[in-house]
């Protein structure tokens, strides 16, 4: 299949990235369909998209009639069978493996047998994911940034069984297409490229700050103005969920070799376990409840 003759793209799991997927997806000007398990999950990521529109809307953006052009492109589903004849497929459920094997067995047995279909998964092995289809050539990774319409970035990553048809024709869609910059993990390795480089940093400033080096709020000026980071390390786990740090943390724990190996810091097994998991629970490193 070539790019052009994607028009129709199906997302799996309507929660935080998928909503987004969709919403690029639809902005891009193709049809969507969304499928999440519970009718209230769909709605809660189609409510999600209105919403992120609607404030574009209201700084003048967008306009009303394209806002409406783009929700009009986006239908939301719980039935597996409407996705059907789509022809290009982004599946963003829980961090699940399991789960997503399930769901690209069925994808396999559904779509038409030319379409792609990609993982947003952070951890799981793309491999292995490939391996519950009968097509592991046309299987990639797709790895989004949260959010996912804003975010620049789209790593895509090759499983062992991938081509580089396949790989190619992602990067081109999401180039061409969708406007995002990629890059080519030529190896499913656990944490890509982003997180490999990432999550030791967040472990080493929750270490610092735990050892007594300094304080939260320095940590992050220190990030700020000596490396010219947008973000500190404190700032970037609130925004992008304390829980999500420590979990690929521990993914890492389990599949990196030893040298590479992370241990988990006190205080942040203690921040997921009091569920102080950043902005999204109102407080994390920093409280935001009062803003
Ligand atoms: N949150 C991030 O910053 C981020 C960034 C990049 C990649 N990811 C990856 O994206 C994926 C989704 O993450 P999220 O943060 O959006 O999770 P989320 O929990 O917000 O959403 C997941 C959704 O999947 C739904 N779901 C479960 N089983 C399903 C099924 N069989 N079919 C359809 N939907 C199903 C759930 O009901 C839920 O609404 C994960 O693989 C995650 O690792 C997350």
């Amino acid at each position: 299949m070539e790019i052009e003759q994607v028009k129709k793209v199906g997302v799996l799991g309507a929660g935080s990235m998928g909503s987004g997927i969709a919403q690029l997806f639809a902005q891009c000007g193709f049809e969507v369909v969304i499928r999440d398990i519970k009718q209230e999950f769909v709605d809660r990521g189609i409510k999600i998209i209105d919403g992120t529109l609607g404030k574009l809307v209201q700084k003048g953006k967008m306009s009303e009639d394209d806002k409406a052009a783009i929700m009009g492109r986006i239908k939301g589903t719980v039935e597996m069978s409407d996705l059907k004849d789509v022809d290009f497929v982004v599946e963003a459920v829980i961090e699940d493996l399991d789960l997503k094997k399930q769901v690209f067995k069925d994808l396999d047995e559904l779509t038409k047998d030319d379409v792609i279909l990609a993982t947003n998964t952070s951890s799981l092995s793309i491999t292995e994911i490939a391996a519950a289809t009968k097509r592991p050539d046309k299987v990639v990774g797709m790895h989004f940034f949260n959010p996912a319409p804003v975010m620049k970035l789209v790593e895509v990553i090759k499983g062992a069984l991938t081509t580089d048809e396949s790989a190619q024709f992602v990067r081109d869609l999401a180039e061409k297409k969708l406007g995002k910059v990629t890059v080519l993990v030529k190896k499913d390795v656990t944490g890509f490229i982003v997180n490999r480089l990432m999550i030791p940093y967040l472990m080493e400033a929750v270490k610092v700050y735990d050892e007594g080096i300094a304080s939260i709020e320095d940590i992050d000026k220190a990030v700020k103005f000596g490396l010219n980071y947008p973000m500190g390390p404190f700032e970037l786990m609130d925004f992008t969920g304390v829980d999500i740090s420590y979990y690929v943390n521990e993914v890492f724990r389990k599949e990196l070799p030893a040298e590479l190996k992370h241990t988990t810091p006190f205080s942040l097994k203690q921040m997921v376990r009091a569920g102080r998991l950043g902005r999204k629970t109102g407080a994390g490193w920093y409280d935001y409840s009062k803003k």
